[in-house]
């Protein structure tokens, strides 16, 4: 079967979008649903295969967990009968580690299989298996099976520092802790608004979770009442790619349903490179070509820096800027896969050092002093991209292969089109509307 998007590249894109609901908040509260006691339903899910996939495991562990309108989700936990999660669909997405919570609640013990998802990085989970056994969970791992094996034998209790932050590491201690023995509290914790999004909907339903920048405390409840519907939050990245879009292409987009908060960081280089932003209403931002870009040095970071998700845009964005632009990844250790499809284009990008005081500090990964790294690369601009055939090998890396072959001088075939919707809702029709020339093979 084919799996490709045919893009003929450079027409401008104009018009309105409205943003899904946000991946990163769906899964999660999918996640969450399951730890309370009735059905929960939820609003504005995106309907992408991360979700899918996630709702196909949970009703393989006996809950219900279906689209019930375009969508709109419901999710019942209470007749959850099995506490092994499927090796088959748990390897497809990242998040299925996260179930450690409601299957802890619900059995005392579960299996649960190291985690899939884009291979941006090794993402070992030690850091959060380390934070579960401070807060008392037992926790083994079999290397034969590739299953955590874990255990609790009386309610979470105690404290934990993050060496370093990790996003959907703090999440699943904040759903390990609801029902905590008395108050629990977490420190050096992820800020990424997804997390704060969770939160929202777990005290929606009577938790009691405060955040204080890096420090959460999560005062105990019995139990969580339904709160139903819920609505999912508008996608951050899924913005951030229709605007780089915008200016990319030289058109002029307005993008709805945005929480701009959210994207701040991001305006603030998009501002810096001459594109043109206008904040219409908290919810309604435009973005339009207004001259010439120049080039910039972005280096990501965790909320609310320059988010790890958006650099590969960017580096699309910096082929079309004058000058040399530089891109440091400091979250994930092979987040440049897009860098060698890209060069098929036409674009001009090195791999470059950048002289960092104290690597172990700096990067977010668990830097190896013995291992060699690709940290930094140097785009030269402006470059005319041409076609290609291009191969996608992790969601954000794909979106920006489909945004390359949207300048690019004529037709491309992007191979790999399903991961790319594994994050992206309607993404063909979304860019058919704004005047962009796709189609799925
Ligand atoms: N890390 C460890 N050990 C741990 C946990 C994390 O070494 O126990 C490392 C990771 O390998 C990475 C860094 O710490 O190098 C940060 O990882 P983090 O745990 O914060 O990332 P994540 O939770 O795996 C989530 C998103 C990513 C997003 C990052 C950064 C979800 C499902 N995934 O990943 O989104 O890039 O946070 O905000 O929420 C995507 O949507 O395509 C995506 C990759």
């Amino acid at each position: 079967m084919e799996d490709a998007f045919i893009i003929t590249g450079g027409k401008k894109l104009i018009g309105e979008v409205l943003l899904s609901g946000a991946k990163n908040v769906s899964l999660k509260v999918i996640i969450a649903s399951l730890l309370y006691n009735t059905e929960v339903m939820l609003k504005n899910v995106p309907k992408i295969t991360d979700v899918v996939e996630l709702l196909d495991l949970i009703k393989e562990l006996g809950g219900r967990a279906e689209f019930i309108e375009k969508n709109t989700v419901v999710i019942d936990g209470k007749n959850l009968k099995k506490n092994r999660v499927d090796l088959l669909h748990a390897s497809k997405i990242r998040v299925s580690f996260m179930l450690f919570a409601p299957l802890l609640y619900k059995f005392m013990s579960c299996y649960v299989p190291n985690p899939g998802g884009c291979r941006i990085g090794a993402r070992p989970i030690d850091r959060i298996v380390e934070g579960m056994k401070k807060l008392g969970v037992k926790i083994d791992y079999d290397s034969e099976t590739g299953y955590y094996d874990a255990r609790m034998s009386q309610k979470p209790t105690g404290s934990y520092r993050f060496q370093k932050p990790s996003h959907t590491g703090t999440e699943l201690l904040i759903l390990l802790s609801v029902f905590g023995r008395d108050r629990i509290t977490l420190e050096n914790c992820a800020r990424e608004p997804e997390i704060d999004e969770l939160i929202r909907f777990l005290n929606a339903g009577g938790a009691r979770i405060k955040r204080d920048g890096s420090r959460i405390t999560i005062d105990s409840v019995t139990h969580l009442r339904s709160v139903s519907p819920f609505a999912i939050t508008s996608d951050r990245n899924e913005a951030v790619t229709f605007a780089t879009l915008a200016i990319l292409t030289k058109g002029d987009v307005t993008i709805g349903a945005a929480d701009t908060s959210h994207l701040e960081s991001f305006i603030k280089e998009m501002k810096g490179v001459g594109a043109g932003v206008e904040k219409i209403n908290d919810k309604t931002l435009r973005f339009y070509y207004s001259g010439p870009l120049r080039s910039s040095q972005i280096e990501t970071s965790p909320h609310p820096g320059f988010m790890t998700d958006w650099q590969p845009n960017w580096a699309v964005l910096m082929t079309q800027a004058a000058g040399e632009s530089v891109i440091h990844e400091r979250v994930f250790e092979n987040r440049f896969s897009y860098v060698e499809e890209l060069r098929k284009l036409g674009a001009e990008i090195d791999y470059v050092k950048v002289p960092v005081r104290d690597p172990t500090e700096y990067f977010f990964f668990n830097f190896d002093s013995g291992k060699k790294y690709n940290q930094a690369i140097r785009i030269k601009g402006p470059q005319t991209l041409h076609g290609g055939v291009l191969n996608v090998s992790d969601l954000r890396a794909g979106a920006t292969l489909v945004l390359a072959a949207l300048i690019a001088q004529d037709e491309s075939v992007v191979n790999g089109a399903s991961i790319i919707e594994r994050g992206y809702e309607n993404i063909v029709n979304k860019i058919k509307e704004l005047g962009g020339e796709i189609e799925k093979m």
